[in-house]
């Protein structure tokens, strides 16, 4: 009896658990009337239809997908794009030289005529959103082979497809949600003629670069602009001097009042992808098994990058974008790892577990899915772990192999397809050849060789691996070896190479089958495809098809919560609250900083940190315009938002649906939110508003810019 009045405390104790993790959530919002209530009661003011709708204009019609990977928003009448500095990096590089260093010096068009275009970036809006689990599923029986359920799948979808009208130009895509259990449908419409509107200088919009990613307190104005241009009829079209800039069915006002600790905050964009709902076992393996050779790999490749980097500003110029995207989640596991460590987060997931195990009864098949997936994930582990050696040393940090790819593909074509497969594919090949090496540094590149294939030599699993790769890359070989390779090798000299892909196929083709790094490429992809690769997506088929059963039963075990699917770059709503975070348990971060943070770290002449004089002199001289605030300028903001990679270049949309921030990281350890959202450390990371104005207004004084916008007062009104 006396047990029982345990139960009220227990009860609460979760509840408690249960609100702290309010802000915990990427929803789809097309199906966000459910957490209205939720949103409103954190001090929101609009109804879900504000955010989502597809009958009027709505914030929805203001957000993009940025070439793929990020997002942006749209924020003038004009197709003004907001998006992150880091985003826009590949395009303001391309356009980039010694003697016009956009990166270092920044750029602003003047007129639209200055505007520079990309080829190859697309930008893309959603036009609806809809279910269509009813459709995917007709016919699908549990039990069903899982090759057997997918192409019944694909089969429903494809004949649904036929059924949908579109607009011209409108694209429909398919996508799973809850591991397969649902289906949505996603209407897009995409635009190809994207210009650069603006972009400040690396010195603010990578201010901290490295040595500060992931990391707070923050000081970055990680931003740039660009602008979309339509058809005559405000449509889609290839580039065209003719181009009109797009005018949007909605565009986001910017707020002049800034952020308070406390402040409603909505995160809206396409995070990439997450494993919140993985069991313990999965976790473990990714913190254990997973995280530390990829880390270790890369800390290899980066040191040594590094040092040429530093010694010669234009290997700098060459390696800086590929040096910030493998730093990039180097450093993101790293904190990752600490942050599950330091919220025992797989602890909390095996708690959680139990509560789900203690809730079974009267599901018998329930009971039996944590254990197999259990027994699942420990066979794939050392699958995982060849993966990583795989992929990070051949495909990621060892460049020529790039290359050698290219070869061997070119060989498999000719081979297949003869002289047509051959010179269809060297075409392509040409190109991607003069471009890879554009920003190519053959000696820096043979040291990571010699490092990495030194590693994949002592630590790679040897059952998994081949027999010569021990032999030849052990046992303190490996920088003699990798001479000779890169010595005989074709695929190190440019012109060479070029003039070979030029001339007669046949003599490319022998010349290629005997080339030292493609006939290792080859060795290395087929040992993998062979011992890995085949008997892992064995495996993973199987763990997907129990996590669609173990999705299932939480929703159905786990009444009352309310469940979001994980990230798969679809368009999401993330919301909370401007927040500070605990540093250690005696110290809190405050939620904002400010520009004289920026003079703190000022280190002149640093890469990292160095900073503007213009920007030293309007600091000096407070002179901040409308934009500061008590003779301060605000700079950076956290809040505790559920973001992930993809959200970069999300807007931060107030109470109101005015863009108050910039979103573009989260602190180190709360990068843990991938696979667990503890709201005690989980805090995004977004460059304030104010701070956006102030240095297009004043610090590139190109006003014009700020006046496309329509600024707000919300606060004041
Ligand atoms: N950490 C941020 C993100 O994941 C910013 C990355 C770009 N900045 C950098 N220093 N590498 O994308
Ligand atoms: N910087 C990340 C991106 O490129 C967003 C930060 C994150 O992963 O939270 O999407």
């Amino acid at each position: 009896m006396k047990k029982l009045h345990f139960l009220p405390l227990f009860l609460a104790f979760l509840f408690s658990l249960n609100s702290l993790s309010a802000h915990e959530g990427m929803w789809l919002p097309h199906l966000l009337k459910q957490m209205e209530g939720d949103m409103q009661a954190m001090g929101m003011k609009m109804s879900a239809e504000d955010i989502y709708s597809v009958n009027s204009g709505s914030l929805k019609d203001a957000i993009l997908h940025f070439g793929g990977g990020c997002t942006g928003s749209i924020i003038s009448s004009s197709g003004l794009v907001l998006t992150n500095h880091h985003c826009g990096y590949g395009y303001i590089q391309s356009h980039s030289s010694l003697e016009h260093n956009y990166l270092r010096d920044g750029f602003w068009a003047r007129t639209r005529e200055e505007e520079l275009a990309n080829p190859g970036l697309f930008v893309t809006i959603i036009q609806r959103i809809e279910d269509v689990t009813d459709q995917a599923l007709e016919g699908v029986a549990e039990g069903m082979p899982e090759a057997e359920r997918q192409s019944r799948i694909d089969q429903n979808l494809n004949a649904y497809q036929k059924t949908i009208s579109l607009k011209a130009d409108e694209e429909v895509l398919f996508r799973p949600i809850f591991y397969g259990n649902q289906y949505i449908m996603i209407v897009t419409l995409t635009y190809t003629d994207i210009r650069l509107v603006g972009t400040p200088p690396e010195s603010i919009g990578k201010f901290g670069s490295d040595t500060d990613n992931w990391v707070w307190p923050r000081h970055t104005g990680d931003f740039s602009l660009f602008r979309i241009y339509a058809g005559p009829d405000n449509r889609p079209a290839a580039y065209s001097e003719d181009n009109q800039p797009y005018t949007p069915v909605h565009y986001l006002p910017v707020s002049l009042d800034g952020v308070e600790e406390g402040d409603f905050t909505l995160v809206f964009g396409f995070p990439g992808s997450t494993q919140q709902y993985i069991p313990a076992s999965g976790m473990s393996m990714v913190k254990d098994a997973v995280n530390p050779p990829r880390i270790a790999i890369r800390d290899t490749a980066l040191q040594i990058l590094d040092k040429g980097m530093r010694k010669d500003e234009a290997v700098r110029i060459q390696y800086a974008s590929k040096y910030a995207r493998v730093a990039n989640y180097w450093k993101k596991w790293i904190g990752q790892n600490q942050g599950l460590e330091r919220t025992n987060a797989v602890w909390k997931k095996v708690l959680a577990q139990k509560e789900f195990r203690d809730n079974v009864h009267g599901h018998p098949a329930y009971a039996e899915l944590l254990p197999r997936l259990d027994s699942l994930y420990g066979v794939l582990t050392p699958y995982m772990v060849a993966t990583q050696y795989y992929g990070e040393i051949v495909h990621r940090n060892i460049e020529i192999f790039t290359l050698a790819r290219y070869m061997s593909t070119l060989l498999t074509r000719y081979q297949e397809n003869g002289l047509e497969g051959y010179t269809a594919y060297r075409d392509r090949v040409v190109p991607a050849v003069s471009g890879f090496y554009k920003n190519y540094q053959v000696d820096l590149d043979r040291q990571v060789f010699a490092a990495l294939m030194r590693m994949y030599a002592e630590e790679g699993n040897p059952d998994l691996t081949p027999e010569a790769l021990h032999q030849q890359f052990g046992s303190g070989q490996s920088g003699m070896r990798t001479a000779a390779l890169f010595s005989q090798s074709v695929l190190t000299d440019k012109d060479q190479l070029i003039a070979l892909l030029e001339g007669d196929a046949e003599k490319a083709v022998e010349a290629f089958s005997r080339d030292s790094l493609v006939i290792w490429y080859d060795l290395l992809n087929r040992t993998y495809r062979d011992k890995v690769g085949g008997p892992m997506s064995g495996i993973e088929d199987e763990i997907d098809g129990q996590m669609r059963l173990y999705m299932a039963a939480q929703m159905d075990v786990v009444q009352g919560k309310k469940f979001f699917p994980e990230a798969n770059s679809t368009l999401r709503v993330t919301f909370g609250k401007v927040e500070g975070y605990p540093r250690s348990d005696t110290t809190r971060y405050d939620h904002q900083t400010w520009l004289d943070g920026v003079i703190e770290k000022y280190i002149p002449g640093d890469y990292e940190f160095d900073v503007p004089e213009r920007l030293r002199q309007l600091h000096a001289t407070k002179d901040y315009g409308p934009y500061g605030v008590d003779g301060k300028m605000p700079v950076c903001f956290i809040g505790s938002n559920h973001t992930t990679g993809g959200n970069s270049g999300s807007p931060t949309i107030d109470a109101e649906g005015n863009l108050i921030g910039l979103n573009f990281d989260r602190v180190w350890e709360g990068t843990m939110s991938d696979l667990h959202f503890d709201p005690s450390i989980c805090r995004n990371i977004m460059v304030d508003a104010r701070y956006i104005l102030f240095i297009v207004d004043k610090y590139a004084d190109a006003g014009a810019i700020v006046q496309e916008m329509t600024l707000v007062h919300p606060k004041k009104n």
